[in-house]
């Protein structure tokens, strides 16, 4: 499964990068309002990161018509180049701009995707990725698991290309059930990359070894112990 992180804060994002194994970060137009930082400023750290890593960014147009989302999107690319995704929401106007923007060769993610038809209609428009939000789903009364368990049977009956990437998310169950299914990708926050490894038993498991470590060999490291050679 493809790993994303959903934020504005490219500190946020190193710093997720260093501990875990991740494809890149996304952003949306609220993720965006978000900073105090210029986003020209935080655009070109964005830039940076991408180069440095080849990870990927998700940025969202935000023009309404189609003509201004190509527009942007070719602008955007422009910019950041073929690690760019760019999202384009699951609307008339959005759809439209999807089979331009893959005419131009860019990568696309059909945004805010609630259901199935949803998703269905972004592959069958040469989408990159259609992005399921799970708990907007599951607050208007449907089951955002669900609905992406059925993207992904879908998607593998009509032999479609397009990746299903999980978004919108309140619980580390709801990951763990997309990975389940099948999800191929996930954004999620830097605190729930944290939650998504977290386990008591781990931790009594390392204090138990801590524990018995010290009370045998104090402040020595296991490394103190290597011979020295020759
Ligand atoms: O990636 C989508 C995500 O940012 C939506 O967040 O807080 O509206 O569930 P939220």
């Amino acid at each position: 499964m493809e790993y994303y992180v959903d934020i504005a804060d490219i500190g946020a994002v190193r710093a997720v990068n260093e501990a875990f194994a991740i494809d890149g970060f996304t952003t949306n137009p609220n993720i965006l309002t978000r900073t105090d930082r210029p986003l020209s400023e935080l655009f070109s750290e964005y830039r940076d990161y991408i180069r440095q890593t080849g990870q990927t960014i998700f940025v969202q147009v935000t023009a309404g018509d189609a003509e201004g989302m190509v527009d942007q999107a070719k602008r955007l690319h422009a910019f950041f180049g073929d690690n760019l995704v760019v999202k384009l929401p699951a609307i008339r106007e959005g759809y439209k701009a999807c089979k331009r923007c893959k005419a131009l060769g860019f990568r696309v993610c059909v945004t805010v995707v609630h259901s199935t038809m949803q998703a269905l209609m972004a592959a069958k428009a040469g989408a990159d990725y259609a992005a399921p939000y799970i708990s907007h789903i599951d607050n208007i009364g449907a089951d955002g698991v669900h609905c992406v368990d059925e993207i992904v049977k879908a998607f593998d009956r009509a032999g479609a290309a397009c990746k299903v990437l999980g978004a919108s998310f309140r619980t580390v169950e709801q990951v763990d059930k997309l990975a389940i299914v099948g999800c191929h990708a996930v954004t999620i926050t830097p605190e729930t990359f944290d939650m998504l490894i977290a386990h008591p038993s781990t931790d009594v498991s390392m204090r138990g070894f801590n524990k018995a470590w010290r009370e045998k060999y104090g402040d020595k490291q296991v490394t103190d112990f290597l011979p020295t050679e020759g």
